[in-house]
């Protein structure tokens, strides 16, 4: 006889109740990356949109980050580290694929016996992990959840390839997600193509990364529309009651085009964090809200569009209710 086995039943809905961000101390300016390589200020704030970024040190790794970061999502979101059940961190850049970092971090910040695991869905990676802590909170896996996106790029970037150096740079952004009857997470739109998987790569563990950048620009900038118009439907708003617009921080020419692709109201709030950031990866997103938020820019109970996408190829957007 096969049997049937019962499930448990979760809360109707997820909402975020804080960000909390990490920027490394070391600040980068493409003055200083034009004393390395062959480029210019003019050249790299033209065609990426980037002023400067940030280069992590060595007591800055990619768990150091994810700690200080959620340490301080979970100090504005008020809940206690004991009562966190579930750790995502979402990173590409891991020193090491074992062990994954999820329990370090977890164990660090004073979370016991957490449910940890990383992920790798590389500049998707945020939004893939807080579709997860969602879905678990939903199925009655989890209560509170800790979504991490953090990233030490420099570890696997060749400072001597100006096509790449200019762009990366390190950080972490954290969101604390809990159990709520009315949802603050909408359905996420997921998908990829791995007939491009080696526009974005690293070869192996002595390689740098290599990026067709051409390639991931015209596919960001032609095929993610889309999917973002399907994730307002999901969640049942309309692309005209958006007010804040937080796609991957790739490049400022990919964020402007889709602004404009998506026909966004004039008066909503678009991160343009890369400006000072550079792209972090699965950082990008929760750093670019955070900010936003501390500066005022974002209030509580504004209706966000967040759209991850990168290697892979990955993508993944979802609509968020702002805490
Ligand atoms: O987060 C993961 C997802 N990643 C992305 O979404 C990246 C998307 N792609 C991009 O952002 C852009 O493609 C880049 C910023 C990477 C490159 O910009 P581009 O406008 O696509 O430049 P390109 O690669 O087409 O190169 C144009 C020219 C080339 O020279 P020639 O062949 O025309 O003489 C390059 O050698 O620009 C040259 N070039 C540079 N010149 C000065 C490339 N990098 C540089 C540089 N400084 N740093």
């Amino acid at each position: 006889m096969t049997r049937r086995l019962s499930a448990r039943a979760g809360a109707p809905g997820a909402r975020i109740l804080g960000f909390g961000d990490y920027r490394p101390r070391r600040i980068v300016t493409n003055e200083e990356i034009s004393q390395r390589v062959d480029t210019d200020d003019e050249w790299i704030r033209t065609r990426v949109g980037i002023a400067e970024r940030r280069f992590a040190g060595d007591d800055e790794s990619v768990v150091d980050m994810s700690v200080a970061a959620a340490g301080k999502a979970l100090a504005t979101s008020g809940v206690l580290a004991q009562d966190i059940d579930t750790v995502i961190v979402a990173t590409c850049t891991p020193p090491a694929p074992i062990p994954g970092l999820a329990p370090e971090v977890a164990h660090r910040l004073g979370i016991a016996s957490a449910g940890a695991f990383d992920l790798n869905a590389a500049c998707a990676g945020f939004c893939y992990g807080l579709a997860s802590a969602a879905d678990a909170i939903r199925s009655g896996s989890s209560q509170n959840a800790l979504v991490i996106g953090a990233e030490k790029l420099t570890d696997w970037t060749d400072q001597d390839d100006r096509g790449t150096c200019i762009i990366f740079g390190d950080g972490a952004g954290a969101a604390v997600v809990t159990a709520t009857d009315s949802p603050g997470i909408g359905p996420v739109v997921w998908g990829s193509d791995g007939e491009k998987s080696r526009a974005i790569s690293v070869a192996d563990r002595s390689s740098f990364m290599e990026m067709d950048g051409r390639a991931v620009y015209r596919w960001a900038t032609t095929q993610l529309a889309d999917s973002a118009h399907r994730a307002c439907k999901l969640a049942g708003v309309d692309i005209s009651d958006i007010d804040v617009f937080v796609p991957h921080q790739a490049n400022l020419r990919i964020v402007d085009s889709m602004v404009r692709t998506l026909k966004l109201r004039d008066d909503v709030a678009v991160a343009r964090d890369i400006v000072t950031s550079g792209n972090t990866s699965s950082a990008s997103i929760p750093l670019a809200l955070t900010a936003m938020i501390e500066r005022g820019e974002v209030k509580t109970g504004d209706t966000a569009l967040l759209l991850g996408f990168g290697a892979g190829l990955t993508f993944a957007g979802q609509v968020i209710i702002c805490p």
